[in-house]
C-alpha cells in the first residue's frame, strides 16, 4: 500500500459565512446546544469580520459576518446567502498539505502562514475545492490558545447542556450536471481519498427526480465526503434546486454523529428545529426491512427517525429541513449501529419528503 501523502486527523472547524453572526450564533446555541468558545472581531483587533466559534463534542462551528459592504465575504453571501464556506481539516504539518495538494493540481486559495500570539503558533493553507468553498489545513500542535491566534475565549450567559452531538459523521457537496466525476477524481487524484461507494440514479430516483452520488473518505476514514450531481428525472433534481438557490455548487448537509439519537432529536424537535417528514406508514413494515433494532419502535416513530441496515450493522438517521430561507444547507442527525453506510434504504422515502417540500417551495 502506498503512503498515505496527505494524513488528516479529521475535520478541525466548518466555518458559515452568514449574514448575521451574531443571530446565528445565537440560534446554534439555543436549538443545537453548542456552545460560545471564542470570538475575533474589533474588539480583538479584527476589523472586517466578527467570526463566533462555537464547539460541541469534537465539532467546532465558526460563523462569520462581514462588518463592511463589499469584499469577500460580503460578496460569498451576496451570491450563496448562507452558507459553508471552509471545510478545515486538521493535519500535523500545514505545509506539506498545501505542497502535496497544489503540486498535483490543487488551486491555491492561500499560501502556508504562521500566526501567532501569546498561546503560541498555528500554520494554515488553503485550496480550493468545489464552488466557492475551500479546505484550510490546520497544523495546530504549537498552539494552546482556545481556537486560533486573533480569537479570544468568550462565554455566553447562556450555557446550554450538550445535546449529544459528537462529531462531523461526513459532508456532502452538491455540484453541477456531469460535474461529479471531475470532482471524485480531485479528491483521489489532489488529496489522495478513495471512492468508497457509488450510488447511481437507480439507487436514488423516485418517481420525478433524480440524483448520482459519490462517497470519497481519506486514508484513515475520518474525513469523507460524498459528492452529488443532478440526475435527468420528470421533474427538478433537489441538487437542481440547490444549485439555483446557492448560486452554483457548495456543502448541501453535514451529518452530526450521536450515541443517542431519540434524546438528541428530541430536544432538537423540543428547541423548534424542524425535520423532514416521512408518511406513517414507513414504520408498518420498519422492522421487517432491517431486522431485529435495540430501540424500540414507538419513539422512532414519533420523532420520525430513519433506520437502515447494511451488512455491517444499522443505523438511524434523520434529516433537518434547511437551515435558512434558501433550499440550500440542512443537517443531518445520524447514529451508527456498526452500519458505515449512508441508508440508501431510505433514500427514496427521504427524497419523497424533500419533494413534498420543494413542490411546496414551487421548485418542483
Ligand atoms: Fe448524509
Amino acid at each position: 500500500m502506498s503512503e498515505d501523502f496527505l494524513p488528516l486527523n479529521g475535520t478541525d472547524y466548518v466555518e458559515l459565512y452568514v449574514g448575521n453572526a451574531k443571530q446565528s450564533a445565537l440560534y446554534y446555541q439555543y436549538a443545537f446546544g453548542y456552545e460560545l468558545i471564542a470570538y475575533a472581531g474589533p474588539e480583538t483587533g479584527i476589523r472586517d469580520r466578527a467570526s463566533y466559534v462555537l464547539k460541541q463534542g469534537k465539532i467546532r462551528l465558526v460563523l462569520t459576518s462581514p462588518l463592511q459592504t463589499g469584499g469577500i465575504i460580503s460578496d460569498h453571501i451576496l451570491k450563496h446567502g448562507d452558507g459553508v464556506k471552509v471545510l478545515a481539516l486538521w493535519v500535523d504539518d500545514a505545509e506539506k498539505s498545501w505542497l502535496e495538494t497544489t503540486s498535483r493540481g490543487a488551486e491555491s486559495e492561500s499560501e502556508p502562514k504562521v500566526l501567532s500570539d501569546q498561546f503560541g503558533e498555528v500554520k494554515v493553507a488553503s485550496i480550493k475545492t468545489y464552488g466557492d468553498t475551500i479546505h484550510t489545513f490546520v497544523e495546530r500542535k504549537n498552539y494552546t490558545g482556545v481556537f486560533l491566534p486573533g480569537y479570544m475565549p468568550r462565554k455566553s450567559t447562556y450555557t446550554p447542556t450538550t445535546i449529544g452531538l459528537m462529531y462531523i459523521d461526513h459532508c456532502v457537496g452538491n455540484v453541477a450536471l456531469g460535474e461529479m466525476n471531475k470532482w471524485v477524481e480531485f479528491y483521489e487524484n489532489v488529496m489522495g481519498f478513495k471512492l468508497l461507494i457509488t450510488f447511481d440514479d437507480k439507487d436514488i430516483s423516485t418517481e420525478y427526480s433524480a440524483l448520482m452520488s459519490k462517497v470519497v473518505s481519506n486514508g484513515n476514514g475520518y474525513v469523507k465526503f460524498p459528492i452529488n450531481e443532478p440526475a435527468e428525472g420528470k421533474k427538478k433534481s433537489q441538487i437542481e434546486e440547490y444549485l439555483d438557490f446557492y448560486n452554483g455548487p457548495g456543502v448541501q448537509h453535514m451529518a452530526i454523529a450521536t450515541d443517542d439519537i431519540i434524546h438528541t432529536v428530541g430536544e432538537l424537535r423540543k428547541r423548534g428545529v424542524e425535520f423532514l417528514e416521512v408518511p406513517a406508514s414507513y414504520y408498518d413494515d420498519l422492522l421487517d426491512r432491517v431486522g431485529k433494532i435495540d430501540e424500540d419502535l414507538q419513539p422512532l416513530k414519533d420523532l420520525n427517525i430513519l433506520v437502515d441496515r447494511d451488512e455491517e450493522g444499522y443505523l438511524l438517521q434523520i434529516f433537518t429541513k434547511p437551515v435558512q430561507d434558501r433550499p440550500t444547507l440542512f443537517f443531518e442527525i445520524i447514529q451508527r449501529k456498526g452500519a458505515k453506510s449512508f441508508g440508501k434504504g431510505n433514500f427514496k422515502a427521504l427524497f419523497e419528503a424533500i419533494e413534498r417540500e420543494q413542490e411546496l417551495r414551487g421548485n418542483l
